[in-house]
């Protein structure tokens, strides 16, 4: 008889999901898939308010990447403002965005997954987290605290202290950076490069004893998308969409952002309330890809800053053709989080970036406006309609936890498949499950659009929907 496991929700990652496993008659592994509740009316409330209120209402979605939808909304106001705005404004807004990266990817290294790497697979749950890193290498825990707070402090010196709801405005933003905000940042630099140093070495120490779940964890053939500059280089806020495939060939690229519809289908799948974009092109399941880290690295030919450059060289020769582990979305982050700092100590030394021109002004000149920007976990999109008097008409979202939801399910099959016998799943056994959707580092505030963890609930649920085991955590 063909039962359900059903692992509800996911610990140490934001918001609430389930996953599901299914068992053939045989017991065997058939399928799994990763459930996110989504509260589609997000979009819905949003209609009939002006569009320049957007950045505003979009950062207030998720209380963990404001700041990405914050830049990806001001976007799509530029665009329905038709202004090419300040270039101190972008510089600004850049800056901003490589604060979120490096401390968006310290929290998913050091406090979400380095406890799997210090601690071990079969820790007790109970301590296998930040907490339990700091008793076990306190320097090590601290180091990675003050890293994220780093990046938070950027977004602090630019944004204000609790991140200003509005400023990054359509047209640019509402304030520049002094000379003394970037002295402040410059200092603490040399701390950010050796926690980051420090945090590459001990991923690639531990990726040598885990070979297998690099195998396994997520290691598949699909396409991957990212924003890249006109020469291929890495991107995070501006540039054009590459698509590549997993054998390393440009499928598509240098799509302005705005067309992505053109090459983009949204599926809504029966089992799970996130739309699954795909690959037009090449339909289902041809057509799965993914964003985030390991996606840019993949599609980007360069970093454009030495030491990143030198580690992507690295990252490039760990696939044939594509890198396709998703174990190694964490290698990703650690190299980005290098370039993050490689290109923040770079922006620092831009006298534009006091400049007082900061903001285009400018009414309706388009009826429609996209805004894309790499947020830390992959590409997002914000897509407005709206009248002559800048109503919005209709929004569309599109955050990185739906691009790669497709990818997320087949790891997670991936990893049941190899690891669950019966109905009986151990601990370590469930915590590899969980690891394989925390390498993505999904923002299930982002894809619920509500705020809020839950406390771990893990359910066995047989045929008839029959609780057969359940198992709470912290
Ligand atoms: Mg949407
Ligand atoms: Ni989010």
């Amino acid at each position: 008889m063909a039962k359900r496991i059903v692992i509800d929700p996911v610990t140490r990652i934001e918001g609430h999901a389930k996953i599901s496993i299914f068992l053939d008659d045989a017991g065997q592994v058939s399928d799994a898939e990763f459930h996110v509740v989504e509260f589609r009316g997000f979009e819905k409330f949003c209609e009939g308010r002006p569009f320049s209120e957007m950045p505003a209402i979009t950062a207030r979605i998720c209380g963990i990447c404001p700041v990405s939808h914050l830049l990806a909304s001001a976007k799509a106001g530029d665009a329905i403002m038709a202004v090419a705005i300040p270039p101190a404004a972008d510089k600004l807004r850049r800056l901003m965005n490589l604060g979120q990266i490096v401390q968006s990817h310290a929290l998913s290294f050091f406090h979400l997954s380095a406890p799997d790497f210090i601690l071990g697979w079969d820790a007790p749950p109970a301590t296998r987290n930040v907490f339990g890193l700091i008793a076990a290498d306190p320097a090590l825990a601290r180091s990675g605290i003050r890293l994220r707070q780093f990046g938070q402090e950027i977004i602090e010196a630019l944004g204000g202290k609790k991140i200003h709801p509005a400023w990054a405005v359509p047209g640019g933003v509402r304030s520049g950076l002094d000379e003394e905000g970037r002295a402040r940042i410059r200092q603490r630099l040399p701390e950010a490069f050796a926690t980051a140093e420090a945090a590459l070495g001990i991923f690639l120490k531990a990726l040598e004893s885990h070979r297998e779940e690099a195998l396994i964890f997520g290691n598949f053939q699909s396409l991957f998308m990212g924003l890249v500059a006109p020469d291929g280089g890495w991107e995070h806020h501006g540039g054009r969409l590459r698509f590549t495939d997993s054998t390393g060939s440009v499928i598509a690229d240098q799509i302005e952002p705005a067309r992505y519809l053109e090459f983009l289908g949204e599926s809504v799948q029966e089992a799970s309330y996130l739309k699954t974009p795909y690959f037009k092109a090449l339909g289902l399941p041809g057509g799965m890809y993914r964003v985030g880290p390991l996606a840019r690295l993949n599609v980007c030919e360069h970093i454009g800053t030495p030491r990143a450059d030198a580690e992507l060289k690295a990252f490039k020769q760990m696939g044939r053709g594509a890198v396709t582990s998703s174990f190694l979305y964490h290698y990703a982050r650690l190299i980005e989080i290098i370039a993050g700092l490689e290109a923040i100590e770079r922006a620092l030394e831009d006298p534009d970036l006091g400049s007082g021109d900061l903001r285009a002004d400018a009414g309706v000149n388009s009826l429609h406006g996209v805004g894309a920007s790499e947020a830390p976990r992959g590409t997002l999109f914000h897509d407005y309609t709206v009248d002559r008097s800048g109503l919005l008409k209709s929004v569309n979202l599109i955050v990185a936890t739906g691009h790669n939801n497709l990818a997320m399910n087949r790891t997670v099959a991936q990893i049941a498949r190899h690891y669950v016998q019966g109905d009986n799943i151990p601990e370590p056994v469930l915590n590899r499950i969980e690891h394989g959707i925390r390498c993505y580092d999904p923002c299930l505030s982002c894809s619920t659009h509500a705020a809020g963890q839950m406390p771990l609930r893990i359910r066995l649920v047989g045929p008839r929907g029959n609780v057969l085991r359940e198992v709470v955590r912290g």
